[in-house]
């Protein structure tokens, strides 16, 4: 366990494990409309290090940051669409942001900042990242805090996904990605 100090709220980072694995489904079922079944947390438990991250604050988790690796030369299907989108042309592999939240009450304290720049220094230093050069996501169409929020870590939006979401409305997203330099 690392401790750290976010800008207004210290938080301590936690690695997913079968004893908090409950927390962080309730934590995501609280932020995100969408519901992750089963498989996102046997991929959260067997996770490699640092690929899923969570907040607490005190005692009580209050954001966390999973995501994946794409590997190399793999390409979207069609309900990705605009497959000619930088994001899927460059060279190198992509890394997947599948969720990053934080609690509603515990937001604007500096707490999604440390997990997007948690994010950002895995890519950096994990040697699993060393051929990533894109980071990408999806964004719900009328998330305007999260595209803001996005916007200052230089993310970028690549293309609209028309009826990405089947259940929930608006259907549509924005895939935002950015570009990792490497020297
Ligand atoms: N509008 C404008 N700027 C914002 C907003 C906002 N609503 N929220 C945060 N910021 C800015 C802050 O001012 C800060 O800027 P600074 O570095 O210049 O001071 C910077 O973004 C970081 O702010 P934090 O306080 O660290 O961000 P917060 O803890 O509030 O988390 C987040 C932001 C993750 C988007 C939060 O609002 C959230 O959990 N939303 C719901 C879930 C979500 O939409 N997730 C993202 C999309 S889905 C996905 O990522 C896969």
């Amino acid at each position: 366990m690392e401790s750290d100090q976010a800008s207004d709220l210290p938080i301590t980072w936690k690695d997913v494990t079968k004893e908090n694995v409950q927390q962080l489904q309730r934590l995501n079922t609280n932020i995100f409309p969408v519901k992750y079944h089963e498989a996102f947390y046997k991929e959260a438990l067997n996770a490699p290090d640092g690929f899923f991250k969570l907040a607490f604050f005190k005692n009580l988790l209050v954001g966390a940051v999973c995501c994946r690796i794409e590997p190399h030369g793999s390409t979207p299907d069609q309900s990705q669409g605009n497959s000619l989108s930088p994001l899927y042309s460059s060279v190198g592999s992509r890394l997947y942001i599948m969720t990053l939240g934080v609690l509603a009450p515990y937001r604007e304290r500096g707490i999604g900042k440390k997990l997007i720049t948690h994010v950002l220094n895995l890519v950096e230093s994990s040697p699993l990242c060393e051929d990533v050069t894109r980071i990408y996501l999806h964004v719900q169409e009328g998330n305007e805090d999260a595209l803001r929020f996005y916007a200052r870590f230089g993310f970028q939006i690549s293309h609209k996904v028309v009826g990405y979401y089947r259940r929930i409305n608006p259907p549509d997203c924005f895939v935002i990605f950015k570009t990792i330099k490497r020297p």
